[in-house]
C-alpha cells in the first residue's frame, strides 16, 4: 500500500489515498517564535531510550492507571507496532488479525512464518466482528489478537460487547492483545474511544501523533504496556533505531500540553467532519454508483464497488484512466472495496468521486456488452 502511494501520490490529478488530515506546521503548534525557541534551546543529545520522563508523563496522563513506566516512545506508530510484534511474535505462533485493517502486523506475522487467522469485520453490523467468530478462533495456541480501533479503513469503533468478548477471549487463552489506536481522538460525533489499555495486563497499545494530532512528520509514536515487557522492548529498540529524535521529543511535549492538545484535536475533528459532510453532500446530490457506511472516526471512507472487478484492478484502472489514486481494499485485507481519504479540498473530493462513478459506469457497460 505504502509503495503504491509513494509511487503515484505526486503524479496523479487527484490523490485520495491518504488517511490523515492536512498536517499542521510548527507555527500552528504554537506561536512560531515560541516553537523555534523551544527547539533551538533544547539539548541535542540522545533522548533517553523510550522517551524523556516529561514526554512519558504527558503520554501516561492520557491513559487510566498508567505512569511513565508504562510508556515507551518510538519513531512513529509504525515503529511501535514493529517493536511490539517483534517482541511478542515468533515463527510457528498463531495470531488472529482483524480484517480489514492496517496490515503492518499481519504482514510482519506472515513474513515471520506465523499462522494467521483473519477476524472479519462485517459491514452489515456496522463493521463489527461477530463475537462468535472470535470465540471459535482463539485457543491456547493463540499468541496474539491484533486489532485496529478505531479501525482503518472502515472508521468503525469497536462496540462494548465486542470489546468485552475480546478481553475475555484473550484472558482465557493467555493471548496478547495488540491494539493500534492511532485514530483515537479522530472521532466525528461520538465520545472519545476508550483505549484497550487497563483491562488486561498482556495488552500492548500503540499510538502516536500521526492522525488525531495531524503531525505525522514529527515521527512520534508510543507503546503502552506493563513495565516488564517495555523493558524487554527497550533492548529490541537498541537493535533498531535506539531512540527517537531529540527535537521531536521536545515538540511532542509541547503538543501534549493539555490545553494545546485539545485545541489541536478539536481543529482536526472539525477538518474530518467537514470532509465527511462533503462526501455525504456529493453522494446525496449525485445518486452515486458506489455505496458506503458512514464511519465513526477518521478522515476516510471504505467504499463498496463490488462486484464489477477485484479491488486492485479497479484501483489500477482508476489510476491509469482517471488519474485518481485510492487504496484498493485488498491492500487492507478485504476485496470489493476501495479506501478514499475524505480530508481533502471539496473540489478535489468531488472530482475524484465523479471519476469513480465514471469508472463504475465503464465497467458496467463492458460487462453488459
Ligand atoms: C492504523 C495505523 N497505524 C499506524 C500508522 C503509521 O503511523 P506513523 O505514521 O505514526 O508511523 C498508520 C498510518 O497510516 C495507521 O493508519
Amino acid at each position: 500500500m505504502v509503495r503504491m502511494q509513494c509511487a503515484y501520490e505526486n503524479k496523479v490529478e487527484c490523490d485520495l489515498s491518504g488517511s490523515g488530515v492536512p498536517s499542521l506546521s510548527l507555527a500552528d503548534l504554537a506561536d512560531g517564535a515560541e516553537a523555534v525557541r523551544f527547539v533551538s534551546e533544547a539539548s541535542q543529545n540522545y533522548p533517553p531510550s523510550g522517551g524523556s520522563s516529561e514526554l512519558r508523563a504527558a503520554i501516561a496522563s492520557l491513559y487510566q492507571n498508567a505512569s511513565s513506566d508504562h510508556i515507551h516512545v518510538t519513531n512513529g506508530a509504525t515503529e511501535a507496532n514493529f517493536l511490539g510484534a517483534w517482541r511478542i511474535l515468533e515463527e510457528g505462533d498463531e495470531i488472529v488479525v482483524m480484517v480489514p485493517g492496517y496490515m503492518q502486523t499481519r504482514n510482519l506475522a506472515r513474513s515471520w512464518g506465523l499462522k494467521i487467522t483473519p477476524l472479519p469485520l462485517r459491514e452489515d453490523t456496522g463493521w463489527q466482528f461477530d463475537p462468535e467468530d472470535l470465540k471459535t478462533m482463539v485457543n491456547k495456541k493463540t499468541k496474539a489478537i491484533q486489532v485496529c480501533n478505531p479501525n482503518n479503513p472502515t472508521g468503525a469503533v469497536m462496540a462494548d460487547e465486542q470489546r468485552t468478548v475480546l478481553v475475555d477471549c484473550a484472558k482465557d487463552s493467555g493471548a496478547w492483545i495488540l491494539s493500534d489506536e492511532v485514530y483515537i481522538g479522530a472521532e466525528l460525533e461520538r465520545d472519545r474511544t476508550k483505549s484497550l489499555w487497563g483491562d488486561y495486563e498482556r495488552t500492548l497499545v500503540t499510538n502516536g501523533l500521526c492522525k488525531a494530532y495531524g503531525l505525522p512528520g514529527l515521527r512520534i509514536g508510543w507503546l503502552v504496556g506493563m513495565p516488564e515487557i517495555l523493558q524487554e522492548i527497550t533492548s529490541y529498540h537498541d537493535y533498531l533505531t535506539l531512540t527517537h529524535a531529540m527535537p521531536c521529543d521536545h515538540l511532542a511535549r509541547l503538543v501534549l500540553e493539555p490545553e494545546r492538545r485539545e485545541r489541536i484535536i478539536a481543529r482536526n475533528q472539525a477538518v474530518i467532519r467537514e470532509g465527511h459532510r462533503n462526501l455525504k453532500e456529493w453522494a446525496s446530490s449525485h445518486d452515486p454508483k458506489f455505496s458506503f457506511s458512514s464511519p465513526e472516526a477518521g478522515p476516510m471512507c471504505f467504499i463498496n464497488h463490488s462486484p464489477v472487478a477485484d479491488s486492485f484492478e479497479f484501483a489500477k484502472r482508476l489510476l491509469k484512466e482517471k488519474s485518481v489514486l485510492v487504496v484498493p481494499g485488498c491492500q487492507m485485507g478485504m476485496d470489493g472495496y476501495v479506501r478514499i481519504g475524505t480530508s481533502v479540498k471539496e473540489d478535489l473530493l468531488n472530482f475524484g468521486l465523479s471519476r469513480l462513478d465514471e469508472l463504475l459506469n465503464s465497467f458496467e457497460d463492458e460487462l453488459s456488452e
